[in-house]
């Protein structure tokens, strides 16, 4: 199993093109040193750190990060590693998630605020809520929760909500009562909340009525009809819908409300005023949540995530790396519908009594100012945000961060490579040379940050993440399972050597399918109880350099990394073959100048299908955005005579990504028809056209290519 060369999901046996394969070439950076003023003040100062979370205290180290909590029964043991590589953390011990994150707050903070809410119209004025009134509100609603939804330890439950404070609510009134929540981003669509709520067995969808996004006030509801109707087609009875109205007493939505089956939370809360609910005390390794993310198959799979391990982790990264005190005013700007949201605006910050600022809207709206005017206003000092948000806002305003009174300490990007050029943007112009930038490498699986800088302690290299942090051991592994040493310019996989706290403890439903995605590639031994031999295998491609930092080139699997969401290129190819039209579809990625990569669409069509072919490609991008959702709107829809194929009959991707990134197309004569990459050439490029940009010819000193 060790050397698995035949790994049928290895782009190298498959052929295809992997993001990391389309990453530019940068040249070494410069590096920058952390203020001396941000030193002085830092959580982590000591650089003692690296030894105390050295391979020789693994595990135990980790109980500095379960010390921030407050537990109701200490563990009696770090690491179980008897069933790997599904490992057990702070076995014994017992604790509960929202008790860490609003009532161990009250004597000290109670009036303190929790959380901001920015609303988008600029005219509704930010909304405070302290502590007391967090304790308040989550209190009353698990109290419904319980009493009138009928939910206990262990159900789950799917939210289907945008970035409104009635979400952290949702989530911490979950977490009370030991109900396992399922959050599904608010720009998916119905069809994928439902087929979420399916897969997670919830009989109760939590949803909003309307939001503002754009200038606009969407009916968000109506998504709801969708939902329960795709989980009854999985299988799935959706007993009752509960729904939050962005101005309580007044509905925004056009969709009727079923009787018996739909509830507006305000009306129901009147008879729940003042509860209080006891905080059910979870084992360590109860689930606290799932979190549904894109992978290899047509299929999302629930990343479920455990209780005390996760809280852990996040509170000790966010203390660490985020560097939050409880007098800082943080705002993450990432939806609260994917895990940095969870683990770094509610989570983490809740759990060390910071103020999570919640913005609802988009950033460049009304204009490129609204970021900046709203750390001006609110006085934020630690900025989080993804490199697509600094690509847009560069663009479309450069200058406006001068324009404004702001003063952060701290910054954050987070979720896709950045380069170097906009990091510096980030720093000069967002950072005014003064605030400390982290750059952190993770994924959903992984709970919280594995790699990055120590933001008091390290230089920052512009578009490198830096280096595993305390207590991750991240080695680059060949195809082979071979190290490829600091320094040797070779990509391979990242990998992490060892367990840590914030790991999935599963997949939802599927063991064999967490063991096959993430350990079987690199397992040593798997009779093997030594986690030692249990690499965990990320899915993205990087490149140590000789100081230790790694940067990461992106996703080697059938992911494509769109604005720093990750999108299953399975996923939209399925929905393109709901349509009778199609025959073949092929999902590429391609380089864009603010998202990062974008998917484009492949098509051939049925022999006799009669619709137009413009039609057919409205048709397509319709139905991606019903089963999916906006975010997986291809760049384009290109339908071709016929796929490139081997001669076994395999669509070569690889081709046609390089086509879409003219880049050079590498050797196609094995293929069975390669006439038709011509003619795809041409129709994409134009008659005209040569090869930009390196291609996989020039990636293969990477040892990733075929
Ligand atoms: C990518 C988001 C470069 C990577 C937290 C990973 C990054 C995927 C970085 C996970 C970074 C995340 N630099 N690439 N700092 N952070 N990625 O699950 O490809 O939504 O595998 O989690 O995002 O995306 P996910």
């Amino acid at each position: 199993m060790a050397k698995n060369r035949k790994n049928p999901k290895s782009p190298k046996a498959t052929g295809e093109v992997a993001e990391s394969q389309i990453a530019v070439h940068w040249k070494e950076e410069e590096l920058f040193r952390p203020s001396k003023r941000f030193a002085k003040h830092a959580n982590l100062a000591d650089p003692g750190v690296r030894k105390r979370f050295g391979e020789k205290n693994f595990p135990k180290c980790f109980e500095e990060y379960a010390d921030f909590l407050t537990w109701y029964q200490k563990w009696n043991k770090v690491l179980d590693t008897n069933e790997p590589p599904f490992w057990k953390w702070f076995v014994g011990g017992k604790l509960n998630a929202c008790f860490n994150c609003v009532d161990r707050h009250l004597e000290q903070y109670k009036n303190k605020a929790a959380l901001i809410f920015v609303p988008e119209p600029e005219g509704e004025a930010p909304v405070a809520i302290t502590y007391k009134e967090l304790h308040s509100r989550v209190n009353e609603f698990a109290a419904l929760l319980r009493d009138f939804a009928g939910l206990k330890k262990g159900d789950r439950v799917t939210i289907h909500m945008p970035m409104i404070p009635d979400l952290p609510v949702t989530m911490l009134a979950c977490a009370r009562l030991g109900v396992v929540h399922s959050v599904v981003f608010g720009g998916f669509s119905g069809e994928a909340s439902g087929i979420r709520a399916a897969d997670s067995g919830s009989r109760v969808l939590i949803y909003a009525d309307s939001y503002y996004r754009g200038g606009k006030l969407i009916d968000h509801k109506v998504a709801a009809e969708i939902a329960v109707e795709a989980a009854k087609r999985e299988g799935q009875t959706i007993d009752k819908v509960l729904v939050w109205r962005r101005y309580p007493g007044r509905s925004g939505t056009s969709a009727q409300m079923v009787q018996g089956r739909d509830y507006y939370i305000d009306d129901l809360l009147k008879d729940f005023r003042g509860k209080t609910v006891e905080p059910v005390w979870m084992d360590a390794d109860d689930p606290l949540f799932l979190m549904y993310t894109s992978g290899t198959t047509g299929k999302p799979k629930g990343c479920q995530h455990r209780t005390g391990g996760y809280m852990a982790y996040v509170t000790g990264t966010s203390k660490y790396f985020q560097d939050i005190h409880p007098s800082d005013v943080y705002w993450c700007m990432a939806d609260i519908g994917w895990i940095t949201g969870h683990s770094y605006i509610v989570y983490g910050p809740l759990a060390l009594a910071a103020t999570s600022v919640i913005y609802e809207g988009v950033p460049n709206h009304p204009d490129p100012g609204r970021p900046w005017r709203i750390a001006e206003r609110l006085d934020v000092n630690i900025f989080h945000t993804s490199p697509t948000a600094i690509r847009m806002l560069r663009k479309t305003g450069p200058e406006e961060p001068r324009k404004y009174n702001f003063n952060f300490k701290h910054m954050t990007t987070v979720g896709e490579p950045i380069e170097p050029e906009v990091w510096r943007w980030y720093y000069d112009t967002v950072g005014k040379r003064e605030a400390v930038i982290v750059d952190t490498w993770w994924q959903t699986e992984t709970g919280g940050f594995l790699c990055s800088t120590i933001p008091a302690l390290d230089a920052m290299k512009p578009g490198s993440a830096g280096p595993g942090l305390p207590g991750i051991y991240p080695v680059v592994l060949d195809e082979e399972g071979k190290e490829l040493p600091a320094g040797s310019a070779r990509a391979g996989n990242i990998c992490i050597r060892n367990p840590w706290p914030g790991i999935i403890q599963t997949i939802w439903g599927d063991r064999d399918k967490f063991v096959r995605q993430y350990y079987q590639k690199y397992c040593k031994n798997p009779k093997s109880k030594k986690w030692q031999d249990w690499p965990y295998f990320a899915g993205d491609g990087a490149l140590l350099a000789k100081d230790g930092y790694f940067r990461i080139l992106g996703r080697v699997d059938d992911v494509i990394n769109v604005a720093g969401h990750r999108l299953g290129t399975k996923e939209i190819e399925s929905a393109c073959l709901t349509l009778e039209e199609i025959a073949e579809a092929a999902v590429v990625p391609v380089v864009d100048e603010i998202k990062g990569r974008v998917p484009e669409v492949y098509l051939s069509l049925r022999p006799g299908a009669t619709t137009p072919p413009e039609q057919v490609a409205d048709k397509v991008v319709k139905t991606i955005e019903t089963m999916i959702g906006k975010i997986a709107r291809p760049k384009a829809v290109r339908i071709v005579p016929d796929m490139p194929k081997t001669r076994s009959g395999k669509i070569m991707r690889r081709v046609l990504a390089a086509i879409s990134n003219s880049m050079n197309i590498g050797d196609i004569t094995t293929l069975a028809n390669p006439d038709v990459v011509e003619q795809i050439r041409v129709s994409v490029q134009g008659t005209g056209a040569v090869a930009k940009r390196e291609g996989p010819e020039d990636l293969k000193q990477f040892g990733m290519n075929e």
